[in-house]
């Protein structure tokens, strides 16, 4: 029963935060998992973590977010957040405590169903103790008031930042995958919970800010700007976008159907829309092999300086400068479909997302360099990964969640699974297995049986060769 989260540095110095964050977990768990404050003795509480196999304390138990709106009054300058973060949730069991994922901060009030709850803190843990008792079914509303300035979260795989809210020369910006969303605002912090959101944030202007969704208002008063932003489709926690700073709007053209919108930092405005003009092409090609783009709006926000990475916040995707290549846009377009509307239920299912990815970008590529370059570049990632003894991508721990396995050893179950099938039965089962899971979460065994459906053939154990043996199998002929 350890705490894994925040994650340990790889070979790290063991900073102070990281060793006594678990040491309070395990103390908070041997006092009964019952905040001291609310004092309900052996009332039902909603369970501290939804025992993900890699962050068994990310999320909670008991509740179903539906919908999340934040208000925030962002200060740039100073890197401070004031903000209401109000949840409508359904309870599934019934409780007296529940709690929600929010690190650092000062919170100043709580309410549940408009009454004052009380409420008390240990780690990344905000057990909240309603004053009446929630039933197995109730629909009920929580409402969180809280300032401060958003506490660093290290992640091992980020180099020089951090996971979740960063600020970096009067730009702010989000990157939360897999845990992040807690340094901003709090929420049941696992991607099996999704739900929509309304964003209304308030900064100094000239901010611009950009968030998931549609734009739905910009309300001036005095020096200050609110930026109304709505995303109506489930969301994923770590999936949630908000950059602020010298950003211009451009909308883009090409999309039959869909409104491309991006962020750009001003100075780098006219090179970025050229870089990024066939977005809405690419869109089109990914809403013909896969399905109907899943949102309202697509774009990517871009970070006035390097990062080394995008990731696909959804509906809009971020990078960092170095990074507006066409292969990584194309990868963060596949996810749209596959991670942020069909979404694993744990941690140690990212092959899910990034297998997808890493091939089906492969096949935007693929249309004008013809498929015998895919199997090529495809043959060539085998036999190095055949030389280098890479593990099987299927279940993967924490330190592997972003690894070459997960990314090209899970591109290659997709391959081999086209090599096996050829390219119609291969398109039909992507299809199939999105159209069913859309806005939802899968596990491994949901792809492998629309697999085995769509061919009419068993091809369990065939998949589980590729996904689940340490030995590579051989390639179909
Ligand atoms: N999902 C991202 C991608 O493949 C990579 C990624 C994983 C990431 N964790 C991250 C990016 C944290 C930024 C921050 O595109
Ligand atoms: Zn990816």
């Amino acid at each position: 029963m350890t705490q894994r989260f925040p994650v340990p540095g790889r070979q790290r110095l063991c900073s102070l935060t990281r060793c006594l964050l678990p040491l309070t977990f395990a103390l908070f768990l041997l006092a009964g998992c019952q905040p001291v404050s609310a004092g309900r003795g052996s009332q039902p509480a909603g369970a501290p973590g939804l025992g993900d196999p890699n962050f068994p304390f990310l999320g909670n138990g008991g509740y179903d977010v539906e919908h999340y709106t934040l208000d925030l009054t962002v200060q740039v300058s100073d890197n401070t957040i004031s903000g209401t973060t109000t949840l409508r949730a359904t309870a599934i069991q019934p409780l007296s405590t529940f709690n929600l994922d929010l690190l650092g901060f000062t919170v100043d009030a709580v309410h549940v169903n408009d009454l004052p709850a009380e409420f008390s803190r240990r780690a990344h843990e905000l057990t909240i103790a309603p004053r009446l008792r929630l039933s197995a079914g109730d629909l009920f509303t929580t409402v969180i008031r809280y300032h401060g300035r958003p506490e660093a979260l290290a992640d091992p795989d980020l180099a020089f930042i951090s996971q979740g809210w960063n600020q970096r020369d009067g730009t702010i910006f989000v990157v939360s995958e897999p845990g992040g969303a807690m340094t901003w605002y709090p929420s049941n912090n696992h991607l099996s919970d999704k739900a929509s959101y309304t964003m209304r944030v308030t900064v100094d202007a000239p901010n611009v800010v950009a968030a998931n969704g549609v734009l739905s208002d910009t309300r001036v008063t005095g020096n200050q700007i609110t930026y109304v932003w709505e995303m109506a489709q489930p969301m994923a926690t770590y999936l949630a976008m908000l950059a602020i700073g010298d950003f211009v709007r451009v909308e883009g053209v090409g999309s039959e159907g869909t409104l491309i919108r991006h962020y750009f930092p001003r100075a780098d405005a006219a090179a970025l829309t050229a870089n990024f003009a066939n977005t809405g092409e690419i869109l089109d090609f990914y809403s013909d092999l896969i399905g109907d783009y899943p949102f309202d709006e697509y774009g990517v926000v871009v970070m006035p300086f390097p990062l080394g990475f995008a990731l696909e916040t959804q509906t809009l995707s971020v990078f960092g400068i170095d990074v507006t290549l066409e292969s990584v846009n194309a990868h963060e377009l596949v996810h749209q479909w596959f991670g942020n509307s069909v979404t694993p239920a744990a941690w140690n299912e990212t092959w899910l997302n990034e297998g997808f990815a890493s091939y089906l970008q492969k096949l935007w590529s693929e249309r004008d360099l013809g498929s015998e370059l895919t199997d090529n570049g495809m043959r060539q990632y085998y036999n190095a990964m055949q030389q280098m003894k890479l593990p099987a991508p299927g279940t993967v721990g924490e330190r592997d969640m972003f690894s070459m396995t997960v990314y090209e050893r899970g591109a290659w179950v997709l391959h081999a699974l086209r090599l096996e099938l050829g390219d119609d039965l291969f398109r039909q089962i992507l299809r199939t297995y999105y159209a069913r899971f859309e806005g939802g979460n899968v596990t491994t065994a949901d792809f492998i049986a629309v697999a085995n459906e769509v061919s009419g053939r068993d091809l369990t154990g065939f998949l589980n060769g590729w996904i689940y043996s340490a030995e590579m199998p051989s390639i179909p002929e």
